[in-house]
């Protein structure tokens, strides 16, 4: 028979698929530029010495008992001797291809007749990205356990050795942009948190070094990227090992904690796993991340915020609350949102969670009295919720004390304090999403920020046929209430936030309109978080603060217009206590608010590039706005400049501007080009402040 091949085709790349003779195994033939003619993978014999056929395959998708050695994407398990499945592959199937692209589904029966897969593609044309998932359904008569059940396999076609760039972190410290070079064995990231995790981020971009026997399939320089759109636990794995012409990353929900369960008739479909080709290398992967994610977004104003909690914290009352709003909308702010401590017993991180009313000592007229406030100054009113933890001592936890994850009947255990709720049970997810109507029409809100502060421990529950699902469970519970505030209150612009970064990934920025990156807000610090959720994630989504914390690691001096700076560089917003500031400095901060107006259509709807390290001297982020604003920005972080040496303005190289375009640089008249600019560099003046600067760029004529 000939061996059927599919091929999906994006802007500027193809991903070719075909049938081993047999019809048991579905096989990568190419990824990358496209190519006339594509040969059907054919294993050099060579390769196989001392090991079966499959288990050097570049397989699509891996099951045990389909490769006997090497790592498989799926485990299936009946009890028996026997583990996983021998799959015969539906030849007929078609690509399907309409407006929104390339749609493949691979259906396949494994030998017992009883457990059906769909290995399902779709493509983003515009952005290079193949979205890959898979759907397993039980057609037999008894349950199936399904140890592990990832998303997808990919093989890169470059060779066994490769650069992987990575994020990786802690509290306060997300998104470190860390690389290993993989010479041989798997290197392996993940989160069994409940939730995305402060560890890691899901995502890594993969480059070959090239100097592997088997020679790569394409250039040597090229870069791929793949991530997972999930916001559960998780696990990535990328393996080298001695055989084969590829590296294989393998992506899906967490298989250490989580088990799947198929009952007769079940099915389980997968979160998305993406990948993306860049023939230019690495460095590209962030601007088709950025372009892909455009598509996720939703066309609503993110507004410039103030928010209290770094000038409160739990000490919420309407009287400083209405000092600070006034003072708030005096600078520019747009939005006013009151963050954790205006509910019933919230006087710490001990107690209130759960129990969703004003405090009534803080607030005796309601929210409604601070909400009127804040319009009458022409803002808009926000309100900080963490509808998935509960304090031990609310009246919810005494109420519905099963409500919370609590698997085992081991002793309950807190962090910060809270237990988790268990978003796995409808009846929860229905009080959630009715506590959330009752808040969010109690007074006019338009911004509500959703945080949750703790890893899941003991997740489940003791009767749940389905219990080692719980983080599958959980985040679909979480998703269904963020969607149900998409769909009920579509003028309410939701910021996702979990203890800073530990719920940010592809799937939280279709049901979000801003994340919250990191409760690091020192600005040398986050200048660093930023930069490394940049090479992932766009800059509008990313809600930053100025803040007057010195920060944990680089604690020294910078200024207003620095600290600015670097919260311009995403969603403005402000998190100072504005009491504390004098005078100038908030007219300086009116002043910096109002060139973020004028410039932050280019910043959240253009391109960003950065050049340099943003712990070295001069590092800079230039953002090059869409058609509607064709200026260019570009901000300049001085770190430790020998200022004693300075006769001349520095220069710095941004990259970034269009190309063809001849700029005239706003603060000195200088002209420049993409061109001029990598080569002889762009002076500049650092009149915004000291240690920072805001170049804006105008194409002249
Ligand atoms: C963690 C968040 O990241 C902070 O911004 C703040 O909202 C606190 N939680 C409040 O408890």
């Amino acid at each position: 028979m000939v061996r059927p091949q599919w091929t999906l085709r994006t802007a500027r790349t193809q991903y070719v698929i075909s049938l081993t003779a047999d019809g048991r195994n579905a096989v990568l033939d190419h990824w990358g530029a496209p190519q006339e003619a594509v040969p059907r993978y054919d294993q050099p014999d060579r390769v196989l010495s001392h090991i079966t056929e499959t288990d050097a395959l570049p397989l699509e998708y891996a099951s045990d008992g389909q490769r006997h050695t090497a790592f498989t994407e799926l485990r299936v398990d009946r009890g028996d001797a026997g583990t996983g499945a021998v799959w015969t592959f539906d030849p007929s199937a078609q690509v399907r291809t309409d407006a929104a692209g390339d749609e493949l589904v691979l259906t396949a029966v494994d030998e017992t007749t009883t457990l059906r897969l769909e290995v399902r593609y779709r493509t983003s044309p515009a952005h290079d990205v193949v979205a890959r998932r898979i759907l397993l359904v039980n057609d037999g008569a008894d349950a199936i356990t399904l140890p592990r059940a990832f998303s997808a396999g990919w093989n890169l076609p470059i060779g066994q050795r490769a650069r992987v760039e990575y994020l990786a972190g802690s509290w306060a410290r997300e998104f470190q942009r860390r690389s290993i070079d993989l010479d041989w064995g798997t290197f392996s990231i993940g989160s069994s948190d409940g939730i995305t995790g402060l560890r890691f981020s899901p995502v890594v971009a993969v480059t070959g070094l090239g100097d592997h026997e088997h020679a790569p399939r394409s250039a040597p320089a090229a870069g791929y990227g793949i991530t997972l759109a999930w916001s559960g636990s998780w696990r990535m794995q990328v393996a080298s090992s001695s055989v084969g012409e590829h590296l294989r990353v393998s992506a899906g929900v967490d298989d250490g904690t989580t088990t799947v369960t198929l009952l007769p008739g079940e099915r389980f479909e997968s979160p998305d796993s993406l990948g993306v080709f860049s023939a230019e290398g690495a460095v590209e992967l962030p601007q088709r991340w950025h372009e892909y994610q455009r598509t996720l977004r939703r066309d609503i104003r993110r507004p410039i915020v103030y928010n209290s909690w770094m000038a409160t914290e739990f000490d919420v009352t309407v009287r400083h609350q209405s000092q600070l709003a006034r003072l708030a909308a005096d600078l520019g702010v747009e939005t006013f949102v009151v963050d954790d401590g205006w509910f019933l017993r919230r006087s710490s991180d001990r107690t209130g969670l759960g129990d969703w009313t004003p405090d009534p000592d803080k607030f005796p007229h309601g929210l409604a009295e601070l909400a009127d406030l804040v319009a009458e100054l022409g803002m808009e009113f926000g309100l900080w919720v963490e509808p998935e933890a509960v304090s031990p001592t609310s009246a919810l936890f005494a109420e519905h004390p099963d409500w919370i994850h609590h698997a085992d009947g081991r002793p309950l255990l807190t962090v910060r304090n809270q237990y988790v709720l268990d978003f796995g049970r409808p009846e929860v997810v229905e009080w959630a999403e009715q506590m959330l109507r009752d808040v969010l029409d109690s007074a006019r809100i338009r911004y509500l920020k959703w945080d949750m502060n703790r890893t899941v421990s003991d997740g489940g529950r003791a009767d749940d046929t389905h219990g080692r699902e719980w983080a599958v469970q959980h985040a679909h519970g979480y998703h269904r209430v963020m969607g149900m505030l998409r769909r009920e209150y579509p003028e309410v612009v939701v910021e996702a936030c979990a203890s800073g970064g530990g719920r940010i990934d592809n799937a939280v920025l279709a049901v979000s309109d801003v994340v919250w990156p990191s409760d690091q807000v020192g600005a040398r610090d986050r200048l660093v978080i930023q930069d490394g959720y940049l090479s992932a994630y766009p800059a509008w989504a990313m809600s930053s603060w100025v803040s007057d914390d010195d920060g944990h690691r680089d604690r020294r001096a910078v200024s207003l217009g620095y600290r600015f700076a670097v919260s311009m560089c995403g969603v403005l917003g402000i998190g100072s206590d504005l009491l504390a500031w004098s005078v100038t400095e908030r007219a300086e901060a009116a002043r910096m608010t109002a060139v973020y107006k004028d410039i932050r259509r280019i910043v959240q709807d253009g391109t960003v590039r950065t050049t340099g390290a943003p712990d070295r001297d001069l590092y800079t982020v230039t953002f090059c706005g869409p058609a509607e604003d064709p200026r260019a920005v570009v901000f300049v972080f001085d770190r430790d400049r020998d200022r004693t040496r300075d006769r001349e303005l520095p220069r710095v190289h941004p990259a970034g501007l269009a190309p063809d375009v001849a700029y005239r640089v706003d603060a000195t008249g200088e002209t420049v080009t993409a061109a001029s600019a990598a080569a002889l560099g762009l002076r500049v003046p650092f009149a915004w402040a000291l240690d920072a600067e805001v170049l804006v760029l105008t194409p002249a004529g």
